[in-house]
């Protein structure tokens, strides 16, 4: 199957079985946001449940914290973003189509019109939404939204660090919507306007940076391989000196095989102790931590794993999609880990019997506390297998009329299609077997 095939199939399963709408859809849709479906907000909400798991709930080094998406000004100002968060913005002439000058092709053909030589000199574009706060719309009223949810970190490193008595190495990790003007969002969920990070800031003794800095690198990248994204299809990329942000001592991004090409997955960043040192200034609050043992004070250094909730969503979904010849027919499987996967077991009654539906009914229920269940009745059972194949869920349980005498059923796994009969009383210790947390 050809790359952009992928692509297309995986975003048209995406609207088909609920997993992603495009926004403001029946208004003819808003282009650059996205809508998470049923199925779609349990994916993304199991993404960042493991992302949780592994960065926060499994060390005892990193504590959790949910800043404001709204916040002083001057954050913006010390961060560097009021200056700085700008992109090359240049307009072609001919078709009056805007792009991103670091973007276009090395031909200098407009990608909108073909037109050559035809766009202006490139001038900055500030990427952050601004808006104003309370009735009054003046210079003095103006607020931005966050475009990344690192600055509420840093603002509240003071307030962690003697809450928590944390000492470094110690990190604060931060789930939420940030929001940038980006000028050519696309593919899909990949580049939006509006999107949800995980970031991590992790502080360290200026000494210590560079080996954090590596481990971050090793362990992020194995994050993914772990929940399933092949090796061969993740790298690490150093970025040259050029492409460094204005506050970083070194980035590395993990790039994934998207259908287009190697592109940005996450990026891991050495911060340096520019954010903590930047927010002293401008605030006057003393950002400096005080090691006893060692009787020195010092501004501790930022090691930043940072990474997009939908381009992770997105990665999994490419990561996950197969289709395959079975007997003759197409089965398409989305192969998520069974972490991520939107519903974990789907109780299916092997037919609409008035006897079946009801046992179906009262297994489902006896699940829900403990797992996310599907049940569903409708058409074959050959066709409602495809039909969870489709949607990543790991098992399917079939009540049939053996079941209404041995108290058994079967169960059938999605990507070896293996079955095997399980009794009723062990149903619920077989799943949590086969369904780690
Ligand atoms: N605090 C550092 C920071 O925000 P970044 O490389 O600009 O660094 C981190 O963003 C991650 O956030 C990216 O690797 C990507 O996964 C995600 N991201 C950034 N811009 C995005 C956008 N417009 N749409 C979706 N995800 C985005």
């Amino acid at each position: 199957m050809a790359n952009v095939d992928v692509m297309d199939r995986v975003v048209n399963l995406c609207k088909r079985r609920g997993f992603v709408f495009p926004s403001s859809e029946i208004y003819g849709g808003f282009r650059s946001t996205w809508d998470y479906g049923p199925l779609g907000v349990l994916l993304k909400r199991n993404v960042k449940d493991a992302w949780w798991r592994s960065m926060v709930q499994l060390r005892g080094d990193i504590v959790g914290l949910d800043a404001a998406i709204l916040m002083a000004p001057k954050v913006w100002e010390a961060s560097g973003h009021l200056a700085t968060f700008s992109d090359p913005l240049v307009d072609c002439r001919n078709c009056k189509e805007r792009f991103r000058a670091d973007d276009l092709p090395e031909s200098g053909a407009c990608p909108n019109c073909g037109a050559k030589s035809s766009f202006t000199e490139a001038r900055q574009f500030n990427l952050m939404f601004k808006t104003h706060v309370g009735p009054v719309e003046d210079e003095a009223s103006v607020a931005y939204l966050r475009p990344e949810t690192a600055q509420g970190i840093f603002v509240n490193f003071a307030n962690v660090q003697t809450t928590t008595r944390k000492r470094p190495p110690f990190g604060i990790a931060q789930i939420g919507k940030s929001f940038r003007n980006e000028i050519t969002p696309h593919n899909f969920i990949f580049r939006t306007r509006e999107f949800e990070q995980m970031e991590m800031e992790y502080f360290v003794p200026p000494e210590e940076a560079q080996q954090w800095y590596e481990h971050w690198c090793r362990e992020r990248l194995a994050w993914f391989v772990d929940l399933g994204v092949p090796e061969d299809q993740l790298r690490l990329r150093p970025h040259e000196p050029e492409e460094l942000s204005h506050y970083s001592a070194g980035t590395s991004d993990i790039e994934f095989l998207f259908p287009w090409g190697w592109g940005e997955l996450e990026g891991i960043a050495n911060r340096s102790d520019y954010d903590l040192t930047r927010h002293a200034e401008v605030s006057g609050e003393d950002l400096s931590y005080y090691d006893q043992d060692a009787d020195r004070r010092y501004i501790p250094h930022v090691i930043e794993p940072a990474v997009g909730a939908d381009r992770a969503t997105l990665t999994f979904l490419l990561a996950a999609y197969r289709e395959e010849e079975v007997r003759g027919e197409k089965r398409t499987v989305l192969a998520l880990d069974p972490r991520l996967a939107p519903i974990k077991a789907a109780v299916l009654p092997l037919s609409r019997n008035e006897k079946l539906v009801p046992v179906a009914e009262e297994v489902a229920a006896s699940l829900r506390p403990h797992l996310v269940i599907d049940v569903d009745s409708a058409g074959s059972i050959g066709r409602r297998y495809r039909r969870q194949d489709e949607i990543g869920t790991p098992i399917c349980v079939t009540i049939d009329f053996d079941t209404l005498d041995d108290r058994a059923v079967t169960i059938r796994e999605r990507d070896s299609m293996a079955q095997e009969r399980v009794a009723l009383d062990k149903l619920l210790t077989t799943l949590r077997e086969r369904l780690p947390a």
